[in-house]
């Protein structure tokens, strides 16, 4: 853990970073933040989800994974959760795809499953076209029986990408997708050296609830030392916290329960162990950078009261020790198993279950939530932006 640790000594947190560390090493409060509140039928109706995923899920650029689930050139995995059959790859010169996973033949799934392979070719089950995991088709059996095809227009149906930060987006939009916020969140997310590091385990969540509700978890600090209390709340100063916005993104940093005085915030080693900083990311995506490893978050909405949520655990470099495997174990069970799905999901499956009796037409956010209701406003202005 100390070697993994001693790779971030002297990185520099980005201008932004610094300046939310400040702000919690000298106790600033923001003054004057108001109560507010948020409707629970944007929880609640199906209707509401609707146009959330016209507007939101089926047009914006969203993260797929982190870099780390394809470290080398030659890999694809197979993508279902977006609701459409997705295929990510890494060609040969190690430029990340998004594709359809559909045979242009006869429109037939072309890798099954949901596994990361290693490959050079992706052969269609069906008649065997081939393809290249640069999206190319390269060979078909019989060509001789399809006297007018193009093998140049056939290759698979690739949809806009960008890979930064250590991060795989894609749109959904074929017509093209402006990823120019993405280039911001990238200087923050280089500075944590998140394309650097490896995957240590990831896993999908089905949680019973609003995919906001989740991210709700993620916007205040109100709960961490309440609902975390048996956790990590013990590791947190309550409501120590800093936020601002890059882009329609959300920053924010809390205070852990650490002396701040011998510090030099501007190492980011030095810094991680004193601030937790999170990254609330649009449309449904956060990123949770602890002192040593980095939590990514993907949230798939399936319907208004169901989400799938996937979570990858990211390390500094592959344990090579029993030991290095072995601290790495822990701080899974505690932060996915642990810390999200049996407490932050949990609450939001609860706020679910409460919501829907409809008991509380609003819902009250004091000064210490006001994160929530700058990233519904950030939801709502993508809805209105679409109609
Ligand atoms: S459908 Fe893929 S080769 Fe025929
Ligand atoms: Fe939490």
């Amino acid at each position: 853990m100390n070697d993994a640790l001693s790779k971030l000594a002297g990185r520099r947190p980005t201008d932004g970073m610094l300046a939310l560390a400040q702000d919690i090493a000298e106790n600033r409060q923001r003054e004057g933040l108001p109560q507010s509140s948020v409707p629970a039928h944007v929880y609640t109706d199906p209707g509401y989800w609707q146009r959330e995923k016209a507007a939101i899920y089926d047009r914006m650029p969203q993260i797929l994974c982190p870099s780390a689930l394809l470290p080398d050139p030659g890999m694809t995995v197979p993508h279902d959760a977006t609701g459409r059959p997705l295929l990510i790859t890494r060609d040969k010169d190690g430029i990340a795809h998004v594709f359809l996973n559909v045979c242009r033949h006869r429109g037939t799934r072309l890798v099954e499953g949901s596994e990361v392979q290693c490959t050079k070719r992706l052969v269609c089950p069906y008649h065997a076209w081939t393809y290249s995991v640069d999206g190319r088709l390269l060979a078909l059996p019989r060509p001789d029986t399809f006297p007018d095809l193009d093998k140049e227009e056939m290759g698979l149906i690739e949809l806009p990408s960008r890979e930064s930060g250590g991060l795989i987006w894609f749109s959904p939009n074929r017509g093209g997708a402006d990823f120019s916020d993405i280039e911001k969140l990238g200087e923050d997310f280089d500075a944590l050296g998140m394309g650097e590091h490896v995957l240590f385990r990831r896993k999908t969540h089905e949680v019973a609830g609003n995919w906001k509700l989740i991210m709700d978890a993620f916007l205040e600090s109100y709960h961490v030392t309440r609902l975390h209390a048996k956790t990590i709340g013990p590791f947190f100063k309550d409501g120590i916290t800093s936020g601002d916005m890059i882009g329609p993104h959300s920053r924010s940093a809390v205070g852990r329960l650490e002396d701040m005085e011998a510090i030099d915030l501007t190492d980011m080693a030095q810094l991680r162990r004193v601030v937790t900083f999170a990254y609330q990311l649009l449309p449904g995506a956060l990123i949770i950078p602890s002192p040593d490893y980095i939590n990514v978050m993907v949230m798939m909405p399936q319907a208004h009261d169901r989400t799938l949520v996937e979570d990858f655990m990211l390390i500094p470099e592959h344990p090579t020790t029993d030991k290095a495997r072995a601290h790495w174990e822990k701080s899974w069970a505690l932060l996915d198993g642990g810390v999200f799905a049996s407490e932050d999901f949990r609450a939001a499956e609860l706020g679910q279950q409460g919501l829907e009796s409809g008991a509380v037409a609003e819902l009250t956010l004091g000064t210490l939530e006001t994160g929530v209701r700058r990233y519904h406003e950030t939801v709502e202005e993508a809805l209105r932006t679409a109609n």
